[in-house]
């Protein structure tokens, strides 16, 4: 039988005695100093439960990145290994809290270690973690039950499996930024860094050594050598978002770096290898600014070999009960705002019938500004800055009754996640009636 894998990430001190020691104990070890030491081994080793984190002295400016080993290869199990007093550091203990089974302290007792090791793993199998990836493809940390939003996962899923450039297009506030993180998230790359760059928010004198880095000298104010974003990104994920602002001269660069992989810093003569996939977002439409000569098509078919549409809000209006009690809960956790139990009926009618021009972000805000306008325990239409213009602007009863009745019936079936027995049972309607009435709403395909 193959032993269990261990990783032993020992990122500022030798570890040839706890290797030894580990694999004296059966452990098949496999040795990490580094954040892409960790990716890589993480990668090419699967199934690894267990990790291992030797530290003797805690200097928590050095090691940021060890927090980015320990949030992402989330599949294992992690033990510690600290020299006692380095447990001074309140930021070691929040760590060891939220992302350790357990830790010894140093000297160790290696009796007990193994002991200690033999559970982690045991419960890794457990919680069936074998598969990380597997894992992360759940949720994807994307609220919704809409036919639309299983689509866009099932994409995702696809293209994370691949290591090709991504485009994703769709409106402002969709969500272009949760699905590029998700599929960072899903791929082998998971435990690499996301790197996520406002390509229309770095002024354009700096736009290029920040995404390529620069050498000493290479430029007045340039005082020391400084590795770029792509470079920053080595081993995971850049996310280039509103890519449709990047100056033409940097189109250029990019889609040298896109065929070559390699890039220079500026300022330097020597090209440098790196090993990065590029997910690109736009929401401005990229074959009209190919038209108009603002965009490399090149680039453009380059980028675009995996393209994602993040669907508008009001194309899946069925989820929006749910997000909206998402990002209540989310507020929630802020004691002030303990007061506030949920929307009233007119609320939550008034959000169905609002077309979300701002998409998923319009929706995030507006709750969060009635949980603060909010004097009652149900929040109303004002407190979301919502009115019933609908039904105030002289629409006839008949009108008011139709849209009530799809509301209805669209929030019905986003709170029981398109049951149709359990929806039909919470309406007071048979399960045929049901069907009638979502085709006759258009609600048939789970778009709201
Ligand atoms: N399905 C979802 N579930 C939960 N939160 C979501 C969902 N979609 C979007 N959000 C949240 O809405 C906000 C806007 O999403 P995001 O930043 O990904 O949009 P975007 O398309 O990149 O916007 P922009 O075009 O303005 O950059 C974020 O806070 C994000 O977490
Ligand atoms: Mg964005």
């Amino acid at each position: 039988m193959a032993l269990p894998k261990i990783l032993c990430l020992s990122p500022l001190e030798p570890a040839a005695e706890v290797v030894e020691q580990l694999s004296l104990m059966g452990w098949d070890v496999l040795q990490a100093s580094d954040q892409a030491g960790v990716s890589r081994r993480i990668q090419a080793h699967q199934p690894m439960q267990v990790g291992v984190l030797l530290l003797k002295d805690f200097a928590p400016e050095q090691l940021a990145w060890v927090e980015a080993c320990l949030r992402l290869s989330n599949g294992l199990e992690w033990v510690g290994l600290f020299h006692a007093p380095a447990l001074d550091s309140p930021l070691l203990r929040e760590w060891v809290l939220s992302y350790f089974f357990d830790y010894h302290t140093l000297p160790v007792d290696w009796r007990e270690f193994h002991l200690t090791l033999g559970h982690a793993l045991r419960r890794a199998q457990l919680r069936g973690r074998d598969d990380i990836y597997l894992q992360a493809t759940g949720k994807m940390g994307m609220v919704g039950h809409s036919a639309a939003i299983a689509k866009l996962q099932q994409q995702i899923r696809k293209v994370a499996s691949t290591e090709a450039s991504v485009l994703i297009g769709g409106e402002s506030g969709s969500g272009k930024e949760l699905a590029a993180r998700a599929i960072h998230q899903c791929s082998r790359r998971a435990v690499g860094p996301f790197v996520a760059v406002n390509c229309g928010a770095i002024a354009p004198s700096l736009i290029h050594s920040e995404l390529f880095g620069h050498e000493r000298g290479s430029f007045t104010g340039a005082t020391s050598s400084k590795p770029g974003l792509i470079e920053a990104a080595s081993g995971g994920t850049i996310f280039l978002d509103e890519i449709a602002d990047l100056p033409l001269e940097l189109q250029t660069n990019l889609l040298r770096f896109l065929q070559e992989h390699t890039i220079h810093r500026v300022g330097s003569a020597h090209s440098l290898q790196i090993n990065v996939r590029v997910v690109a977002a736009s929401h401005v439409d990229l074959m009209e600014a190919v038209a108009a000569g603002r965009f490399r098509e090149d680039l453009f078919y380059r980028l675009n070999v995996l393209p994602i549409e993040v669907p508008p809000l009001r194309d899946r209006m069925s989820d929006v009960p749910v997000l909206a009690q998402h990002f209540l809960q989310h507020c929630m956790t802020d004691k002030h705002q303990r007061r506030v139990e949920g929307f009233s009926r007119q609320a939550l009618s008034a959000m169905m019938s609002h077309c979300w021009p701002g998409n998923v972000r319009e929706l995030s805000n507006r709750v969060q500004r009635a949980m603060v306008m909010s004097d009652q325990r149900l929040i109303t239409p004002a407190d979301l800055g919502l009115n019933m213009a609908r039904s105030a602007a002289g629409v006839g009863l008949d009108a008011v009754r139709t849209m009530a009745e799809r509301d209805a019936i669209a929030m019905t079936l986003g709170r029981v996640d398109r049951n149709i027995t359990h929806a039909a049972r919470e309406l007071g309607i048979s399960r045929m009636t049901l069907y009638r009435l979502m085709d006759k709403h258009g609600l048939a395909q789970g778009a709201g």
